[in-house]
């Protein structure tokens, strides 16, 4: 295409970058909140069964897509597609790897802005103004209280951290893949490692703070978490799959479009092999050694079983975790430095939901950076707008989160596999894959990839519509089908207008990306017609 040709500098860099995408939240807040919601050991016995099966075979297929768009000189899933299926209809097929990132992003920045908020507020000691508990500030922070109330600018709203971040995310992200992105990563992925490293060895050694509670100690934090209880009826719950797979998806950042956008700027001959498992790696690090560790033995030393037991993940992290921090010894210094870790975590995930928006805009629409970087600040900030405001009980991302973060990225991911397995084909896949691969992977992957995954993959969906628009109990002798909240919100007697508007917004989203990916279509067949066409007689 006409821009500049852009590139990771470094191979250390990429898979940074990718690790960077992939540890985020999910991996410091919502899995450690599912994994004690779950019970523990059941839960992980599904979730490395979908590592093995979705993320990894997944993460490379993103890897190996990309590296072949970007020898084609595409960059965006819709511009990958298209070159690789040479069908007029493939390009369309890619609309959802613009789309998600842009979505997921207006919310998942937002809660980036809270870490930021909480971070700074934390060092000044003031996580909570006089009179209000920590539930409380949260409510107003953050604007569940009510529609509004976090569209203010004061240091206890989040407001001036919404910008903040806003305008950080987009400088970095208009300095480029290596001067922007790499960058980035280069300094916070290890920043972050190391202060986890060091809240960790002090949630380690807390020891059994209270002598009047002996049962809150270290160990049986540990245990709370990790300790198998009910394997056998857990692994029977197709909730429990569904959670894990779900995080699996989330964590790694597979499925989105994001990996196969960062994987188009390699060179040529790069291993994805060894480099993919090695991203997939670094975050489970991260998620299992780290964030595992972390969050729920802190709050259980402290509050005891009761204290955490159905927490969501927001509260967890941003209503327990305050507290837990002001009874531990060096609490200011570690509340600073955890929401410090938090905001480094989502900035590298938040950047990587934005390139492949860039990607499209630049080689769809031929714009330059300045203009794409700004037309893509302008519709993600709009989007942002509506979040922010309407933020009671977190409705308005929470709608976001369901209907794009999870319903899409079923739909997105097995496109992928598909075209990988079954269009391109698993021989040339396979082999395209391996091109200067540092390792191989396990020959079993090709079967895995051509029907494992795909058929796990709507086997996770089918359940999860199951589950959450028809509303089935899982019961064959007594069914009781009852949609859930999210349809009830569209279509029940009490409809939420908040629920309905992030509807609208999605469809009008999906809408603009629709048109984009045709006008797209055309520049890039008038592109190819014009490297056909003889020299001498090309169009003008
Ligand atoms: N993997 C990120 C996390 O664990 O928080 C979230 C994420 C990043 C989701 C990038 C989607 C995405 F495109």
């Amino acid at each position: 295409m006409a821009q500049a040709k852009e590139a990771w500098s470094s191979r250390f860099g990429v898979i940074l970058a990718v690790a960077g995408s992939a540890v985020g939240l999910g991996n410091f807040l919502r899995f450690p909140g599912l994994a004690a919601q779950y019970g523990g050991g059941a839960f992980m016995i599904a979730y490395f069964v979908s590592l093995l099966l979705i993320g990894i075979p997944l993460g490379w297929v993103e890897w190996t897509l990309g590296r072949e768009g970007g020898r084609r000189g595409f960059h965006s899933t819709a511009g990958i597609f298209h070159a690789l299926m040479s069908r007029p209809w493939a390009k369309y097929l890619g609309v959802i790897g613009f789309f998600t990132p842009v979505v997921i992003y207006t919310y998942y920045v937002y809660v980036e802005a809270w870490c930021l908020g909480y971070a700074l507020n934390a060092i000044t000691g003031k996580l909570s103004v006089p009179g209000m508990n920590y539930g409380e500030f949260f409510a107003r922070f953050t604007g569940a209280q009510a529609d509004g109330v976090a569209l203010q600018f004061g240091l206890h709203d989040v407001g001036i951290f919404v910008l903040i971040v806003y305008v950080l995310n987009f400088i970095f992200i208009y300095r480029g893949i290596s001067k922007g992105i790499e960058m980035v990563c280069t300094y916070a992925m290890p920043a972050l490692i190391l202060i986890a490293i060091i809240i960790l060895a002090r949630v380690m050694t807390l020891g059994t703070p209270d002598a009047a509670k002996p049962d809150q100690s270290v160990l049986n934090g540990l245990g709370y978490l990790w300790n198998p209880r009910d394997v056998a009826t857990g692994l029977k719950n197709p909730e429990l799959w569904l959670a894990a797979a779900g995080q699996i998806f989330f964590s790694l950042s597979v499925g989105f479009g994001v990996i196969i956008t960062y994987a188009s700027y390699l060179k040529t001959k790069d291993d994805v092999v060894l480099s993919g498992l090695t991203a997939s790696a670094a975050n489970e690090f991260c998620e299992v050694g780290l964030g595992g560790l972390i969050t729920v033995p802190a709050a259980f030393i402290f509050l005891g079983a009761a204290g955490v037991a159905g927490q969501g993940t927001f509260a967890l992290g941003f209503n327990v975790l305050p507290e837990v921090f002001v009874r531990m010894p060096g609490g200011q210094i570690f509340a600073s430095i955890f929401f410090i870790l938090l905001f480094l975590a989502a900035i590298t995930s938040s950047l990587s939901m934005l390139q492949p928006g860039i990607a499209f805009l630049e080689e769809g629409l031929g714009l330059g950076r300045k203009a794409s970087v700004a037309l893509l600040g302008l519709v993600t900030g709009l989007g942002t707008l509506f979040v922010w405001y309407f933020s009671r009980d977190l409705k308005a991302m929470d709608t976001l989160d369901f209907w794009v973060g999870t319903l899409m990225l079923f739909i997105q991911a097995t496109i992928l596999v598909i075209i990988f397995a079954w269009n391109v084909g698993i021989e040339r896949g396979w082999a395209l894959m391996h091109e200067g691969a540092e390792m191989r992977a396990p020959t079993i992957y090709k079967f895995i990839l051509r029907w494992v995954t795909p058929l796990f993959l709507v086997a996770i969906f089918v359940m999860w519509l199951m589950k959450n628009v028809a509303g089935w109990n899982f019961s064959f002798s007594q069914p009781v089908f009852a949609p859930s909240g999210y349809v009830l919100d569209l279509i029940g007697a009490q409809p939420s207008p908040v629920a309905r508007l992030a509807i609208g917004m999605i469809v009008l989203i999906t809408a603009f990306a629709l048109v984009l990916t045709h006008l797209a279509g055309k520049r890039w067949d008038a592109a190819a017609a014009r490297t056909r066409t003889p020299k001498g007689k090309a169009t003008p």
